[in-house]
């Protein structure tokens, strides 16, 4: 059968990653979270005094950039592969409200992008990848046979994280998590450097009415029917 590349782009915390994994194990395909790559740069910088709410010295990061090695390692319990930064595996650390905060900022510098989408097309140079984000069906895989793009309403993606980071017992209020992803809507639209925008060509699924098992179901027709075509 031949393998496609799936680009699954859309707002923070629309279930991308959600549907994106379970896509790639049914199909047999390798998940790659692109929005994990720029939470581990942001990481990076906060752990190095780069970022923080009143500074951001974007010289320094994007001069320290080589310094930053970003990979992956597929964990065969979770059934997907987790970054590692320098040697550590940050998966958890990269999740935080914290980091959240800053990584709009991060993603915005070009240099940054550039450095990420580099990783990001050699992991795509086999196919049958999956890859989540922002920019994957305009820039980092404009060829792809299938675009999705996921919305949901701003509210109900809040209560979905909100309900995760309380799960991890981390100590926030909804109002700073509905804040949180409001303003990452805005910088990650606005920005210069390929801003989040749906793709002409991708399939738009709002789900904010979706529960994930219909989500999923949803977005297998698609990549079953793409591939289909293809053969
Ligand atoms: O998908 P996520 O919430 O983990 O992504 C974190 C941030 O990284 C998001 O606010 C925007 C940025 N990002 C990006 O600019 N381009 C991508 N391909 C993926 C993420």
């Amino acid at each position: 059968m031949n393998k496609i590349t799936i680009a699954i782009d859309g707002f923070s915390s629309t279930g991308k990653s959600t549907v994106a994994k379970q896509i790639a194990k049914e199909l047999g395909y390798v998940y790659v979270d692109s929005g994990a790559m720029y939470r581990a740069v942001t990481l990076y910088a906060i752990k190095n005094g780069l970022i923080s709410h009143d500074d951001f010295n974007v010289e320094a990061l994007i001069y320290q950039l080589d310094k930053i090695n970003l990979t992956f390692q597929f964990n065969e319990s979770l059934g997907y592969a987790e970054v590692y930064l320098n040697g550590e595996n940050v998966e958890s650390k990269i999740r935080t409200l914290e980091v959240s905060g800053f990584v709009s900022q991060v993603a915005a510098v070009s240099e940054v992008r550039q450095k990420l989408v580099v990783i990001q097309k050699k992991l795509g140079e086999d196919k049958g990848v999956v890859m989540d984000g922002r920019d994957i069906g305009t820039v980092v895989f404009p060829n792809a046979a299938l675009k999705i793009f996921m919305t949901a309403s701003a509210e109900k993606r809040a209560s979905r994280r909100y309900k995760e980071l309380l799960e991890r017992g981390d100590a926030i209020t909804y109002e700073a998590v509905l804040e949180n992803v409001t303003q990452r809507d805005r910088i990650d639209t606005t920005r210069e450097d390929s801003p989040l925008v749906k793709a002409e060509d991708a399939i738009e699924i709002d789900n904010s009415e979706l529960t994930l098992k219909e989500q999923f179901e949803k977005v297998l027709q698609l990549a079953k029917i793409t591939i289909e075509g293809i053969e």
